[in-house]
């Protein structure tokens, strides 16, 4: 383990984490899907997200169409091709759907742009203005890992209900919320060695910093191993955590993910709550599945954790996992793939106190994706 283990706190671990590109929050998440009517009407009606903001045909775009869900701060752009081949067209056939951009919110996406070309980043944007009659943005992007990119927005001069070219989208039809707040970190699967490089990547050309870190000893199986590395960005707002497969009996869950992703991307996003009792409830009466924990978890769960204000019945019943870590604890809960391929899932989190990732979970935790993996093969 060379893992410091000391205070976790951001403030105080990630000194070093440099100024050039601040970061006032994560803007949006776009993927692209096959048909996002539909897959809008999931993220609604399974997940409770609003309807915002809207832009296909009738506003004049003719290759493509996207429509903006909210919850919370998580803002989702779902984006669909309208023609046959095209960079859309591409990802989709290449990674099925996906997180294509994760969008960062900064005062300058000029200056963010190019800061980050300076120290090596490949452009995927150079910075655009964008108008409409609510006022202006500026876009930037470079690429990251596999065919994920990084679009800065600044939206300092803007009023519009998301970007200039989009329109206000409503329905009579509101799904209830289920609690969702804000993005608490969002994980990339790298392939075989490329960790350090992609989290060398955030360092030098992003000004993150390393978190926390664990070996392979630290999250193995019978069967899967992966390494994992935690990049923070200076304010703490933003968090990566990057994984690649390690050596193992069997296929790891990272390998798998790598093969039906083909390369690189985004592997889960976890969405914080207040209540994940309430949050996993609501989101298990809507259909969304979760991975199973073994009635065993909960045998000894306390015994690791020490006391909670949870009923453990209750985590029980729901599957929900309690890790603990200096500052306090954190409850949290992984969907199965929402996708058709084996690649993007959730987690849910709730946070008291602990600023960790469920360390102490992983091994539960993959023994659960393990028995998924065997039903479908892919072990
Ligand atoms: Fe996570």
């Amino acid at each position: 383990m060379h893992a410091h283990k000391k205070s976790q706190k951001i403030d105080k671990i990630v000194p070093e984490a440099a100024d050039f590109l601040p970061l006032l929050g994560t803007d949006h998440v776009e993927l692209y899907v096959g048909n996002a009517k539909q897959a809008a009407y999931y993220y609604q009606t399974a997940w409770g997200f609003r309807p915002i903001a809207y832009a296909g045909l009738e506003t004049g775009l003719k290759d493509r169409v996207s429509y903006v869900l909210e919850q919370g701060k998580i803002r989702l752009v779902l984006t669909a091709p309208l023609q046959p081949d095209g960079a859309i067209n591409a990802h989709i056939n290449a990674h099925g759907d996906g997180v294509k951009a994760i969008a960062l919110w900064v005062e300058d996406a000029t200056k963010s742009y190019e800061e980050t070309i300076r120290r090596g980043a490949v452009s995927y944007l150079s910075p655009t203005k964008r108008e409409d009659e609510h006022g202006a943005v500026i876009l930037s992007g470079i690429h990251t890992y596999g065919e994920t990119v990084h679009i800065f927005v600044e939206r300092t001069a803007y009023d519009g209900v998301f970007l200039p070219g989009y329109v206000a989208w409503d329905k009579p039809y509101h799904a209830a919320s289920t609690g969702l707040l804000h993005i608490d970190h969002m994980v990339g699967n790298v392939g075989w060695n490329e960790m350090h490089k992609w989290c060398d990547f955030y360092a030098n050309v992003m000004g993150f910093a390393q978190l926390v870190s664990f070996d392979d000893q630290d999250i193995s199986t019978e069967y899967t191993a992966l390494m994992s590395k935690v990049m923070s960005n200076g304010n703490g707002r933003i968090k990566f955590p990057i994984n690649e497969p390690a050596e193992g009996r069997k296929k790891s869950q990272i390998e798998e993910y790598i093969e039906f992703y083909n390369g690189a991307g985004v592997q889960h996003i976890a969405l914080a709550t207040h209540d994940i009792i309430a949050t996993v409830r609501a989101l298990q009466e809507r259909g969304v599945a979760f991975l199973k924990i073994p009635a065993s978890y909960y045998k000894t769960v306390l015994d690791r954790v020490g006391t909670i204000d949870e009923s453990i019945t209750a985590l029980q019943e729901l599957g929900i996992l309690v890790d603990k870590d200096e500052e306090g604890y954190l409850l949290q809960i992984f969907t199965q793939p929402v996708l058709d391929r084996p690649t993007m899932f959730f987690e849910i989190i709730q946070r008291k106190g602990a600023q960790s990732f469920g360390k102490g979970n992983f091994k539960a935790l993959f023994e659960a994706i393990e028995r998924a993996q065997a039903e479908r093969g892919t072990l």
